[in-house]
């Protein structure tokens, strides 16, 4: 994890609500996985100095950017939203652990991402993809007008696209997509609110799985307790999960 300046060259709005920002940086040469977020300090020199846990998208090597997406979610958010190319943003990164994608042996991979959870799947699809991996994605957004980077997503694999109200592909939720098209992979990967990871790793309690936990941090650096989350099998019988995770493998958390 290193910590500098990154600035900020392009920002714009994908979906509703959804801001896409890509800075530039020595950072995007370090070595990043899909599933690390970078931890940025929001408002500074104001009374709500705040980090902020991002989670990457995307990472260019050979231009030396990386690229986060984020909702507007509250006062952190929209004042990071306020921020315009040209700017510089204090920058942790990358933080956490991601899915280990150098030690992955399959062939057939299925990513399942609801909402916020979605860019770093986009950032892991693009992973596998490089090491020959066929990837099934399953998208779920609460409406047509949440819902981003599906042609991206085209380009990579297999797509499917459920909404909580039908106004974009099925009408319903990732789990329904995931019973009724029988998907064929050798490990799942997810990401979203916490209901979601919940009813996914249920329904393919039976395969091997990541989740990457969504949850709101205090210190980002595993120094403040505000994230733990029960893991039975280990020595205390917690992790963090802005330390030891946000990606864990699904059996070694409880939710
Ligand atoms: Fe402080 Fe995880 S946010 S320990």
């Amino acid at each position: 994890m290193i910590h500098e300046q990154l600035k900020i060259i392009s920002k714009q709005l994908i979906a509703k609500d959804t801001v896409e920002m890509t800075f530039r940086g020595r950072m995007a040469q370090e070595k990043i996985l899909p599933g690390q977020f970078l931890h940025l300090l929001v408002g500074e020199g104001t009374n709500h100095m705040l980090r902020r846990p991002i989670s990457i998208a995307g990472v260019d090597r050979q231009a030396s950017t990386i690229t986060i997406i984020f909702k507007l979610l509250g006062e952190g958010t929209n004042t990071l939203a306020k921020a315009a190319p040209g700017d510089q943003l204090d920058a942790l990164g990358p933080c956490g652990q991601g899915y280990p994608v150098d030690d992955l042996q399959l062939e057939k991979a299925l990513l399942v991402g609801g909402g916020i959870g979605v860019p770093p799947l986009y950032y892991l699809a693009q992973c596998l993809k490089r090491k020959g991996v066929h990837v099934t994605m399953v998208a779920g957004f609460q409406n047509k007008a949440q819902v981003f980077y599906e042609n991206q997503f085209r380009l990579l694999g297999n797509y499917y696209l459920a909404t909580d109200d039908g106004s974009a592909g099925e009408k319903g939720f990732v789990t329904d997509i995931i019973n009724a098209e029988k998907l064929d992979f050798d490990q799942y990967f997810t990401c979203g609110p916490t209901g979601m990871l919940k009813a996914v790793s249920t329904q393919l309690s039976n395969q091997e799985g990541f989740i990457s936990i969504e949850q709101r941090m205090g210190c980002g650096i595993g120094a403040c307790f505000a994230c733990v989350v029960p893991a039975p099998d280990s020595a205390n019988g917690y992790k963090k999960i802005c330390k030891d995770g946000p990606v864990f493998r699904a059996k070694e958390v409880v939710l």
